[in-house]
Formats: C-alpha cells, sequence, structure tokens
C-alpha cells in the first residue's frame, strides 16, 4: 500500500514577452527532473529543499492536481491518470492535502463544525452519522472540549486551532495519505511540536503515510523516519532520517544542516 512518484518531469513554460497576449513559451529548467518517492502506509516522509526547489510541485502531482508532463504516479499500483468516476472520488477521499496557511484554505463565514463536516457531505455520508464523526475528528485533533470549539468560525481560532480544524477536515474523510505542504511554517514555535505530535499520533493510530514538506531539518528529522532532499528539481539524497541528518553526503544537506545550529551534530 503505497503513493508512488516515479520519474515524475514537470516543466512550467515561461512566456515570451510580457504582454498579457504573449501566448509564445518557451520551455524553463524543469521544475521537476526525474523525481521518484514512495509514501507507505503508517510512515512519515520529510521533504525538504530550498525555495523553489520543486516540493510543493511534487505534491501536486502526488494529489492529481498537476499530471506530470513525464513519469508517472501511483496509488497502491494504479496509476493516477487511470482513475475515473467513483474510483477517483475515493481517491480525493483517501489522499488529503494540507496547506501552509490555514486561513486561506478555511471558509470564513463557515462555522467549525460545517467546515469538518462538508468532505462528509460531498462524499455522500448521511447527515445522521456526520455530528458524531465531527466529533471524534476535534477530538482526535485535540480540540477539545468539542462543544467550544464546534460553533466557531475561523477568526475566532488561533493559528494552531485553525490548523487543526484543517486537519480535522481532512481525517473525518478517514484518509490513507495526508500531503502537507509546510503545515507548521506560519505557526508560532509554541504550538508547532503540538501540531507536528499530532503528526506522529496519527500515523501510529491510523496507519497514515504522511509526507511533511519542510524548509527545517530539525523539524523533520523530529518527526519523521525518511528525510529526501531535494535540489534544482532533483532529488539529492534521501535515507533514514538520523543517517541523512549524522552523515550528509550532499553539500546542499550539509548546508542545510549548517543553517540549522540547534540540531547540532550528533
Ligand atoms: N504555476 C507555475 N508556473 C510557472 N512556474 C512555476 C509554477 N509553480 C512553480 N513554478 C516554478 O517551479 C519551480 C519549483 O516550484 P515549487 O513551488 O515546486 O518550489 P518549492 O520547493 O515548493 O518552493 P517553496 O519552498 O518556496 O515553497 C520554481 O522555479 C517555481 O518558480
Ligand atoms: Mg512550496
Amino acid at each position: 500500500m503505497s503513493l508512488v512518484a516515479e520519474d515524475v518531469v514537470v516543466t512550467y513554460g515561461r512566456r515570451l514577452g510580457s504582454g498579457i497576449l504573449s501566448r509564445r513559451r518557451t520551455p524553463a529548467a524543469p521544475a521537476l527532473d526525474g523525481v521518484g518517492l514512495t509514501l507507505g502506509k503508517g510512515s512519515i516522509v520529510a521533504l525538504v529543499g530550498e525555495s523553489g526547489s520543486g516540493k510543493s510541485t511534487l505534491a501536486r502531482c502526488l494529489v492529481r492536481m498537476q499530471e506530470p508532463g513525464a513519469g508517472r504516479v501511483s496509488v497502491d499500483g494504479t496509476d493516477l491518470t487511470a482513475l475515473r468516476g467513483r474510483r477517483l472520488k475515493d481517491f480525493r477521499r483517501r489522499v488529503q492535502m494540507i496547506y501552509q496557511d490555514p486561513y486561506e484554505s478555511l471558509i470564513p463565514r463557515q462555522q467549525v463544525r460545517d467546515i469538518v463536516a462538508e468532505g462528509l457531505a460531498i462524499h455522500g455520508v448521511p447527515r445522521a452519522e456526520r455530528d458524531e464523526r465531527v466529533r471524534e475528528a476535534l477530538t482526535a485533533v485535540g480540540l477539545t472540549p468539542v462543544e467550544s470549539f464546534l460553533d466557531r468560525r475561523p477568526f475566532e481560532l488561533s493559528g494552531g486551532q485553525r490548523q487543526r480544524v484543517a486537519i480535522a477536515g481532512s481525517l473525518v474523510l478517514e484518509p490513507a495519505y495526508l500531503i502537507a505542504d509546510e503545515p507548521v511554517s506560519m505557526l508560532d514555535v509554541s504550538v508547532r511540536a503540538g501540531v507536528l505530535s499530532l503528526f506522529g499520533e496519527l500515523r501510529r493510530t491510523r496507519e497514515l503515510g504522511i509526507l511533511l514538506i519542510t524548509h527545517d531539518l530539525a523539524t523533520a528529522v523530529h518527526v519523521a523516519d525518511r528525510i529526501v532532499v531535494m535540489h534544482r528539481g532533483r532529488i539529492v539524497e534521501e535515507g533514514p532520517a538520523r543517517q541523512v541528518t549524522a552523515e550528509p553526503a550532499h553539500d546542499y544537506t550539509r548546508a542545510l544542516l549548517a543553517a540549522t545550529p540547534d540540531l547540532g551534530r550528533t
């Protein structure tokens, strides 16, 4: 059971000329240049790399928001491009994306209960069951007592609480994989650890496979089983988290490590 990218290439065209009518495009350097990645159930893979290295592009390919120019992405052996109808809908439920800014992904005027229940409605869960599932999900992300959160709107929550609501909205669908694109970078350090340990717990209790995109090696080594390092559209290093940080093989990984003083050398 895994979500797999093989030899994925993505090239964004670059517009020639600045006019909005300019349609001619010249190929830029690929944003992803033959990338492979396996995310198994019950594991956390941290994807690190400098800004522009292709992390979000890979995330979009994994959730089928973007189609690779070459290579393939598959879930449990099935090519994503082959998914249609009911199977595509099931994929949309099983693979959930968590974004950096929970404020952007939440509808401001909706109450927490409706935000979390939204996916359930889309996926046809009967109304009678929804309330119970919403309560379970809010409890799982630590928003308790649930009663005190159900009626609030996003602006009545802290940043960390908003991110937990967004995660609850995904969890309620009982996904198998979570693709989290810098889920804690906008949060205060005081609440980061809580959200990250929530990921660890979900991996253990629900066997979730989590891809955690981060700029921060200290975060990566703390929660992930494996670390994958990207640089300019390629994977330049990967391995067990402790090994990558203890014996970095690539110059770029060493530079990242040097910029992470609190990790030190172990
Ligand atoms: N929609 C787009 N159109 C054109 N180029 C894009 C588009 N999205 C990303 N790119 C380019 O592709 C490359 C990879 O971008 P991507 O967003 O995947 O990087 P990233 O690793 O997520 O960076 P960050 O850490 O800043 O979020 C960059 O050079 C970026 O400019
Ligand atoms: Mg990004």
